[in-house]
């Protein structure tokens, strides 16, 4: 492993005004390469990528506290953590409890300790507090704004974030890449304009080569209907994007959502089978798996027959099954495996045992609001009772943004809904009120005319 001297070490760490709890430079040079990864969503092949940074990083220094909140929160995706974990926390906790720990380093932890045991909108808080506090501090940063993601919450998303922006220097490590974040922030508040200008402005700073800054690009662009444009802008920069490891799926799907938007149905199969199923299936990542189950679950709503992919989707998925990590990812999951009636109803019933009690977990809160509504819609879709689809997500169509995602991503629900009024013999009248009501946002304007076609026939 070599670790370039460009990386910060103690005393360079000092002089940004963020006192780490390490004496050991290489270590501090770990934590600051193991930031840029995570900021720039891509494996560094010369540290031996994120995973071997983290490990270096704890065997370096194992009483340093990021370093070993790195390597829990690489390793969680439950919301119940096991017995392994619970010891790490306790050990964690003695470490946190050390007067050498600095304050910043003791709210990490105790975010973190939220987080794992599901308690996202606590964590959030402290992230939030902790970034205020601290506007150099990127760990809490990154940190709250995949959790702004994960539970719908935009508008913090988009303060947060408006504030680090500000708050930290444009000579600072790592401000480049506030940039894009900021941008998409500012877009899923419907700021479009704006967004695209911190987007943009984050991409040239980085030389083209940001993978959140692209992605950022790309929503502004599907949200404003320019497909045209943004199958261009994402095939025009495919060679910088693609080294974007960590988000390749995710980009990916942003593409293959513009081919769908504009009716290239093979063009967006083609992508499908040649990167988004290869990355969902090599990494197993859920970001990528509801991706590839979400275009898969378009293209069948547009007419094609998707099966034999969707089978290859479903068996990976269902090796992450009953976690009930997000209801966003347990919906993404019934989208591939909604044909298998015995496993929906063991999903069904596993969350129905999830939702009982008080358990602190926001997903819990997530659930009862509008995650069951959801995978009981997906499943009817699947039994073709299109009414019941329509009585189950009509309800609770303004909360969906609790599941977590983007705007686009969540579409996805907002299209099934329109599907099912549109198949149903009772809603009709719903479906075309549906459309104005899209068409009116001037939202994928290309693929509600094909849905007025489909209604006058
Ligand atoms: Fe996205």
């Amino acid at each position: 492993m070599v670790i370039p001297g460009s990386w910060r070490d103690c005393q360079a760490w000092k002089a940004d005004g963020i006192e780490l709890s390490t004496t050991n430079n290489e270590t501090a040079k770990l934590y600051d390469a193991a930031l840029h990864q995570i900021m720039s969503l891509t494996n560094d092949p010369s540290l031996g990528g994120l995973p071997s940074t983290i490990q270096r990083m704890v065997e370096t220094d194992p009483n340093f506290l990021m370093g070993q909140l790195f390597k829990e929160m690489s390793s969680i995706d439950v919301v119940t953590p096991g017995e392994e974990t619970i010891q790490n926390l306790e050990r964690l906790r003695v470490i946190a409890q050390s007067n050498r720990v600095a304050s910043w380093e003791k709210l990490c932890f105790e975010a973190v300790e939220h987080q794992i045991y599901g308690r996202q909108l606590e964590a959030s808080r402290i992230y939030e507090r902790n970034s205020m506090l601290n506007p150099n501090e990127i760990f809490s940063i990154s940190r709250l704004f995949v959790l702004n993601i994960n539970t719908g919450y935009s508008e913090q998303m988009k303060n947060s974030l408006g504030y680090a922006v500000n708050a930290y220097s444009e000579k600072k490590p790592l401000y480049n890449y506030l940039l894009g974040r900021y941008g998409f922030a500012l877009n899923e508040c419907n700021k479009n304009s704006e967004g695209e200008k911190w987007a943009r402005k984050g991409l040239d700073l980085n030389n083209g080569r940001d993978p959140w800054a692209t992605h950022a690009v790309s929503h502004v662009l599907l949200d404003s209907s320019r497909s045209a444009e943004g199958i261009h802008f994402l095939r025009s920069t495919e060679a910088d994007w693609r080294k974007g490891d960590m988000f390749l799926g995710h980009n990916a799907w942003h593409l293959g959502i513009f081919y769908v938007e504009r009716g290239m149905y093979e063009e967006a199969l083609e992508l499908f089978n040649d990167t988004i199923c290869i990355e969902a299936c090599k990494n197993e990542a859920m970001l990528f798996l509801n991706d590839a189950a979400s275009l898969l679950f378009r293209l069948k709503m547009e007419g094609l027959n998707v099966k034999e992919e969707t089978i290859k989707i479903c068996e990976v998925f269902k090796q992450h099954a009953f976690k009930h990590t997000s209801m966003f990812d347990d919906a993404h999951l019934l989208l591939t495996c909604g044909s298998d009636k015995e496993f929906c109803n063991q999903i069904l019933d596993s969350v129905e045992n999830f939702i009982q009690g008080n358990s602190g977990k926001y997903q819990q809160v997530v659930a009862r609001e509008v995650g069951t509504h959801i995978l009981k819609a997906i499943v009817e879709y699947e039994n073709e009772e299109y009414d019941k689809v329509v009585e189950l997500l009509l309800p609770v169509r303004y909360e969906i943004w609790m599941c977590g995602g983007s705007n686009a991503q969540r579409d996805i629900f907002h299209l099934i809904l329109l599907s099912a009024a549109s198949k149903s013999i009772s809603y009709q009248d719903l479906a075309r009120s549906l459309l104005v009501e899209r068409t009116s946002n001037k939202q994928t304007l290309e693929l509600n005319g094909r849905w007025l076609q489909r209604l006058s026939l």
